[in-house]
C-alpha cells in the first residue's frame, strides 16, 4: 500500500489501524480497544491490556529462537572497549539486576533515576526497571548536580543506579561525586543507590546507603517480568520547558510499544536480525527510543556507542562502526554531520571505509540544513531523511516513511504526517491557514500512541502548556508551514527553548541561574545562530547599580556558575555586561529581537519598544563577541 492509502486507512479507523499494530507486541491480556477518551481531553491508549514492556524487547525473542542474536553492541572509542551481548545474556542479565533491584524492595510503580553514560548498563538498568513495572528517569551525564536534584526531588526514586565516571574527551565526568553532591541537595532521599564502579575511576560509595554494581546482584534470584497496564507508565523523561523546572514527560507502557514496534518497519524500514544504530545518548528521547526501546522491541541488533563523531580519534569513527557492525540504518543529529564535514569537507575518511551495508541515514532532533543533507547525500550515496518529533511524542511526527514508500525527498522538510499525526497550521486565533503560510503547529488531538500521557504529578501544568491555547489541538511549540503536497517545514520555537547541537535547552533556566548571581540585577539569554551546533546561548547581564567590578571578572563567573548548576551540556561561554535591555512599553524583553541583531538578519523596529536607542547599545555588546559573524 502507498502512504496515502495507509494515512487515509488510520483517518478512516484509527481503531483499527492500531488495533492492527497492536498485534505485534505480545500481551499477557490484549486489550479489548485501543482508544481510552473517557478523561479526555487526556487520552490513553490500551489502557486495559496487560503487558511487560522488558518481555517484548528481550525475553520473547529469546523464546523465538533470537538467543544468539546479538542484542547490543558496545563500542566505545574513549574507553578502547568493545563487547557483544546476546538476546540471551541480556535476558539473563536484566533478570538478575531486576531480582537484586526487586530483593532491595523496588516494585511495580516505584521510580528509579538512572544517571549513567553510554555503557550497556544503562540499557540493562532501563530494561530492569521495565520488568519489574518500576518507572525509570534517565539523567544525561552532561547534566550537573543541581539539575539532578531538582530531577530527584520531583520524581522522588527509591533508588538511583549510577556509574562512578563517564568519559568524554581528555576528561573523566565525575558521576559519583556529582551524585552525591545532588542528593546533599536534594530533600529527597533514595532508599539506596547503585554504583557501577568503572576502571577509569572507583568512587567512595557510603556505606549503608551506596551498593556495589556487581556485590550487589550477587546471589539473588531472577525476577520473571511483572505485566502492568498499558496505561502504566514506562518512564519520566524530563525536558526544558520555558522555566528552571523541567517537565516530566510521562510514557505510558502500550502505546510506547506499540508506536515503536510499528515505526521500525515503517518509518525505518528495518527488518528484525537487522543492526540499527542510533548516534544519540540514552539520555535524550532519541536515546530512550532509538537506542534501547524501538529496536530491542523489534528484534534488531542496537548499538552503544560511547565516543563523539569527531576525535575519537578522528572523523572516520562513524564509517568504521558501520562497516565492522554491517549497520543498515543510521540515525543521528544533524551536528554530528556538520562537525565531521568541517573536519572532513572532501569525505576523504568515508572512502576508506566499506559502508556499502548503510541503506539509510535519518537525521532528527533539530533542523537539517540543506547544505549538511546534500553533503550527506553526496559522500554516503544513500537518502538521508530528515524527521521532526520532540521528547514530548516519542517518535516521529513527520518523516519520510522508509518502509510503506519512499516519498520524494524536499529538502528542508521533514516530509509528511506519520499516521496518528493530524497536523494543522494554526494563526494565533487556533484558525488552520492555508498552504505555504507560517503559523504555529498543532495537532489535533488524541495524539497516537507512544506520545506524553501527562507530566509527572503536574497534570495542570500538562493541560496549560499544551492543550489549553490552541483547544482541542496539542500545541508543539514549533512554528512552521505546509506546502500543498502536505510537507511540513519546521522554522523556529514559538518558547524560550533553543536547540543546542540537537539538546533541547530552556533560555529560562539559564536566565534564573544568572539572576542569582549577586551582582546581576537584572539577564537575558537568547539563542544565536551557530555554524557547529546550530544555536548557542549568549548572555545580556544588568549589573545591580553600585557594582564596580571587574565585568570580565563577572562574565567569567556566570559562565561558570550555568556550568555548575546546568551543566557542561548547556554550552554557555558567551555573555555581556550592559546597561539596558530592549523592553517593549509594557516591560517584555524583545528577544526575538535581539536575535535578529545577532545573527545578522534584518528586522523590523518593534511599534512598541520603549526606547529604540537600547537596540544601539546591544549592537555595540554584540559587536565586543564578534557578532554577528562574517558571513
Ligand atoms: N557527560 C558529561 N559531559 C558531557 C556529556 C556527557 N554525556 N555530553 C557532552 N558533555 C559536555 C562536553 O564534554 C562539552 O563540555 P566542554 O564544554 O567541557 O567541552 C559540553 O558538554 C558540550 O557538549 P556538546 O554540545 O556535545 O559539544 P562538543 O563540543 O563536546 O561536541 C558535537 C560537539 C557536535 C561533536 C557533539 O555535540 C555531538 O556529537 N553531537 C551529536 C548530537 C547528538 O547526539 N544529539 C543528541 C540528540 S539526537
Ligand atoms: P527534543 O524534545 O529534545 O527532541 O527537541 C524537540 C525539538 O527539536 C522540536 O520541538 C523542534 O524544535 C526540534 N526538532 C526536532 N527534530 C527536528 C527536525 N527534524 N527539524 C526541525 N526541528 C526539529
Amino acid at each position: 500500500m502507498s502512504y496515502a492509502e495507509i494515512y487515509e486507512g488510520w483517518k478512516a479507523d484509527p481503531e483499527a489501524f492500531w488495533m492492527q499494530a497492536a498485534d505485534g507486541i505480545e500481551w499477557t491480556r490484549k486489550p479489548s480497544r485501543a482508544l481510552f477518551d473517557d478523561k479526555a481531553p487526556i487520552y490513553e491508549w490500551f489502557s486495559d491490556g496487560l503487558v511487560n514492556t522488558c518481555w517484548n524487547a528481550v525475553d520473547r525473542h529469546v523464546e523465538n529462537g533470537r538467543g544468539d542474536q546479538p542484542a547490543i553492541i558496545y563500542d566505545s572509542p574513549v574507553s578502547e572497549t568493545r563487547r557483544v551481548i546476546s538476546y540471551v545474556k541480556l535476558r539473563n542479565a536484566v533478570a538478575t539486576l531486576a531480582g537484586a533491584l526487586r530483593a532491595k524492595g523496588v516494585g511495580k510503580g516505584d521510580r528509579v533515576i538512572i544517571y549513567m553514560p553510554m555503557i550497556p548498563e544503562a540499557l540493562e538498568a532501563m530494561l530492569a526497571c521495565a520488568r519489574l513495572g518500576a518507572v525509570h528517569s534517565v539523567v544525561f551525564g552532561g547534566f550537573a548536580s543541581h539539575e539532578l536534584a531538582v530531577r530527584i526531588d520531583d520524581c522522588k526514586p527509591k533508588c538511583i543506579i549510577a556509574a562512578s565516571c563517564g568519559i568524554e574527551p581528555g576528561r573523566i565526568v565525575h558521576y559519583k561525586p556529582l551524585l552525591d553532591d545532588a542528593l546533599a541537595q536534594s530533600g529527597h532521599q533514595p532508599d539506596f543507590c547503585v554504583i557501577l564502579q568503572r576502571e577509569q575511576e572507583v568512587a567512595h560509595l557510603e556505606e549503608g546507603r551506596d551498593y556495589n554494581w556487581h556485590g550487589f546482584q550477587y546471589g539473588v534470584e531472577p525476577a520473571e517480568c511483572v505485566p502492568v497496564e498499558g496505561n502504566h507508565p514506562a518512564y519520566i523523561l524530563y525536558t526544558s520547558g520555558t522555566t528552571g523546572q523541567p517537565k516530566g514527560v510521562v510514557r505510558s507502557t502500550a502505546g510506547h510499544l506499540v508506536a515503536l514496534n510499528w515505526s521500525m518497519k515503517n518509518v525505518y524500514g528495518v527488518d528484525p536480525g537487522d543492526t540499527f544504530w542510533a548516534a544519540s545518548d540514552v539520555g535524550w528521547v532519541v536515546g530512550h527510543s532509538y537506542i534501547c526501546y524501538a529496536p530491542l522491541i523489534h528484534g534488531n541488533t542496537t548499538i552503544v556507542f560511547e565516543g563523539k563523531p569527531i576525535g575519537t580519534p578522528d572523523a572516520g569513527t562513524f564509517w568504521r562502526i558501520i562497516r565492522d557492525y554491517n549497520v543498515k540504518v543510521l540515525f543521528t543529529a544533524p551536528t554530528a554531520f556538520r562537525a565531521i564535514k568541517r573536519e572532513d569537507p572532501l569525505g576523504e575518511f568515508i572512502r576508506k571505509y566499506d559502508t556499502s551495508c548503510l541503506k539509510t541515514l535519518f537525521l532528527a532532533g533539530e533542523r537539517a540544513d540543506p547544505d549538511t543533507i546534500k553533503w550527506a547525500q553526496n559522500h554516503l550515496n544513500v537518502p538521508v531523511i530528515d524527521n521532526w518529533w520532540q521528547t514530548e511524542t516519542g517518535w516521529a511526527i513527520a518523516a519520510n516513511p522508509m518502509g510503506i514508500e519512499p516519498l520524494p525527498v524536499k529538502l528542508g522538510s521533514p516530509s509528511v504526517a506519520m499516521p496518528g499525526y493530524d497536523i494543522r497550521i494554526l494563526d494565533e486565533g487556533g484558525h488552520e491557514v492555508g498552504p505555504n503560510t507560517l503559523g504555529a503547529i498543532g495537532i489535533k488531538l488524541p495524539l497516537p500512541p507512544g506520545t506524553l500521557q501527562t507530566l509527572w504529578n503536574a497534570e495542570e501544568r500538562y493541560l496549560k502548556s499544551y492543550l489549553s491555547h490552541f483547544p482541542g489541538y496539542y500545541e508543539t511549540g514549533d512554528a512552521g508551514y505546509k506546502d500543498e503536497d502536505g510537507y511540513v517545514y519546521i522554522m523556529a520555537r514559538t518558547d524560550d527553548v533553543i536547540n543546542v547541537a540537537g539538546h533541547r535547552l530552556s533560555t529560562g533556566a539559564m536566565e534564573e541561574v544568572l539572576a542569582s548571581h549577586p551582582d546581576v540585577a537584572e539577564c537575558a539569554v537568547i539563542g544565536v545562530s551557530d555554524d557547529l551546533k546550530g544555536q548557542v546561548p549568549m548572555g545580556f547581564l544588568c549589573l545591580t547599580s553600585g557594582v564596580e567590578r571587574d565585568h570580565g571578572a563577572i562574565v567569567r563567573e556566570c559562565v561558570k556558575l550555568v556550568r555548575d548548576q546546568i551543566g557542561p551540556v548547556a554550552a554557555f561561554k558567551l555573555a555581556c555586561v550592559v546597561d539596558r535591555l530592549p523592553k517593549t512599553r509594557s516591560g517584555k524583553i524583545l528577544r526575538g529581537t535581539m536575535v535578529k541583531i545577532a545573527d545578522g538578519q534584518d528586522f523590523r523596529m518593534p511599534a512598541t519598544i520603549d526606547d529604540p536607542a537600547i537596540l544601539d547599545e546591544i549592537a555595540e555588546a554584540l559587536k565586543g563577541l564578534g557578532y554577528p559573524k562574517a558571513a
